[in-house]
């Protein structure tokens, strides 16, 4: 680890208070970053890590409080200011442009006065450089809508790298990676503080934060609450200095009993966006009262497989019932009145629109129903009570129901979607990724949650990466790989070493 005299100090930020109408996203907040070091940021949803590492890149101006770079006080009024001064920062959402290349949105970082008319073959061959000096396998020419979730991380650190930041603000950067990139992008981070840079690191995962860290500052509604470091704390630990309450870390299933099917897939084929078979021939069959876990590394259909479920991607062929009904060529809307709820992957994109307030999103899918709406009349009685409701049990954090969407943190953002969609007593629920982002908090209910529903008679698909979650919730874990399920096993014989085996597409 880095020594600790004050000449090694990066960043010091000092007594850094931020207010939003009704909320103190952080108040006197005191935390600096050494050369080479990971200084991790951990609270949960809402407790301010991006609000203040927006602050250090310029996005949002503090209301109190002094920043320092290398001991001088500094005056950060936007992203490019911030670049210039060598800092780099890794977005919670990707902030790609989708329709250009790896090399043209890297070019799109740097000083316009270089860009104009730039020659991009300089570029392409120092990010071949890079990729090589840092194992950061991008392909300059591929197009960013052609790359799957995990290579876009990459390109977004190799624009890091490009514009050789000394400070990199690295905001949940692996929420959507697998273990293995996950392990990857361990490396390539090690290296860039082996070479005296220093890093701010944000995950809500806690073993990645014990793995990664040198020191560890938790936030908890705006100020710190706690430091330490790996060598002298454990997880469990770091969870009650976030949520200020034991927590739970793994699920309880109790026995149930599985009933007759509430889907059943037979041959299903699906196209990806790129038109190539993403699902092939899949047979796949959920029954009341238990929870089928889906695993695999991220690309490998998954999403499509999700999607062509709940309507919205097209059915190339095969079967598709659900409570008895065909649903093929169903709308999603007509889908939903099966009874079947859908947590999307993206949750953003998908499943929640930020100019609308909090509780609009609450009520999305069901406004045209009772006990929301009768005769064409909104019940507000009914809404505000019933969003109230779910605001307080899934933890939404929001200063009024009122609040447009967008204005909530990353994770609140999220947890609005999953308390919507486990709202109603679906007989089907399809949940994508029903944890990411959130805090632990907040996924200790959202297990208990699936856990009840189950217990209820609701048959559960459930598409995660999170092995330990796969493990324990589900009662059958079917592995895909490229489009197709290598192997299923019981919950007893489901160890992460065997799935980890089938994700790589060795069958037993
Ligand atoms: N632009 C904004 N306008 C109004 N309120 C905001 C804005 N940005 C953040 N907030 C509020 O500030 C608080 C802190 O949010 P922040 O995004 O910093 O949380 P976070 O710790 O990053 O959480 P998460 O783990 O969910 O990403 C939240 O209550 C949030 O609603
Ligand atoms: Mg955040």
């Amino acid at each position: 680890m880095a020594p600790t005299t004050a000449g090694d100090l990066l960043l010091e930020m000092e007594g850094i208070t931020k207010r939003f109408p009704g909320v103190v996203a952080n108040e006197a907040v005191d935390f600096d970053v050494r050369r080479g070091e990971v200084h991790t940021l951990l609270g949960e949803n809402g407790a301010g890590k991006s609000t203040l590492m927006k602050i250090l890149y310029g996005l949002y101006h503090a209301d109190e409080g002094e920043v320092r770079l290398s001991g001088k006080p500094v005056t950060i009024n936007s992203p490019s200011d911030a670049i210039d001064r060598g800092i780099g920062m890794i977005h919670q959402h990707f902030m790609l442009v989708p329709t250009l290349t790896v090399a043209e949105n890297v070019a799109l970082g740097l000083p316009p006065i270089r860009r104009i008319r730039q020659d991009l073959g300089p570029v392409r061959e120092r990010i071949s450089e890079l990729s090589d000096a840092y194992g950061l396998q991008v392909d300059p020419d591929a197009y960013i809508w052609q790359l799957a979730v995990g290579e876009r991380q990459r390109v977004e650190i190799m624009k890091a790298i490009y514009r050789d930041v000394s400070l990199l603000i690295l905001d949940e950067p692996t929420s959507v990676l697998t273990p293995a990139e996950v392990d990857d992008l361990f490396v390539t981070l090690r290296q860039m503080t082996d070479g005296g840079r220093g890093l701010v690191f944000i995950s809500h995962k806690l073993h990645e934060v014990m793995a990664l860290s040198d020191r560890i500052t938790v936030l908890r509604g705006g100020r710190v609450t706690g430091r330490t470091m790996p060598s002298e704390t454990s997880r469990e630990q770091l969870a009650h200095m976030m949520v200020g309450r034991e927590v739970q870390l793994a699920p309880t299933r109790l026995e149930s009993k599985a009933a007759e099917a509430r889907l059943k897939v037979k041959d299903l084929n699906v196209l990806g966006d790129r038109g190539t078979p993403a699902v092939t021939d899949f047979d796949l069959e959920v029954r009341s009262g238990e929870v089928v876990g889906i695993a695999g590394v991220s690309g490998n259909g998954q999403r499509e497989l999700a999607e062509a479920l709940a309507g919205l991607r097209p059915v190339v062929s095969g079967e598709v019932v659900m409570n008895g009904v065909e649903t093929t060529d169903r709308t999603p809307k007509e889908i939903r009145r099966l009874g079947v709820s859908y947590i999307p992957e993206e949750r953003m994109r998908d499943g929640a629109i930020g100019e609308f307030s909090v509780a609009e999103n609450l009520i999305l899918t069901d406004h045209d129903r009772p006990p929301i709406s009768r005769r064409g009349l909104l019940d507000f009685k009914q809404i505000e009570d019933g969003c109230s409701d779910l605001v307080r049990r899934f933890t939404v954090k929001t200063p009024t129901l009122d609040t447009p969407t967008a204005n909530l943190s990353g994770g609140n953002i999220q947890k609005l979607v999953i308390a919507r969609e486990l709202s109603g007593e679906p007989e089907l629920l399809i949940a994508s990724q029903p944890t990411r982002g959130v805090d632990i908090g907040a996924a200790e209910y959202i297990h208990t949650v699936l856990m009840d529903q189950r217990a209820g008679g609701t048959a559960i698909l459930l598409i995660s990466e999170d092995l330990d979650e796969v493990i324990g919730l589900s009662d059958r874990i079917a592995v895909m790989f490229e489009g197709r399920i290598m192997g299923t096993l019981d919950q007893e014989e489901a160890t992460v070493q065997r799935l980890g085996l089938l994700m790589a597409g060795v069958s037993e």
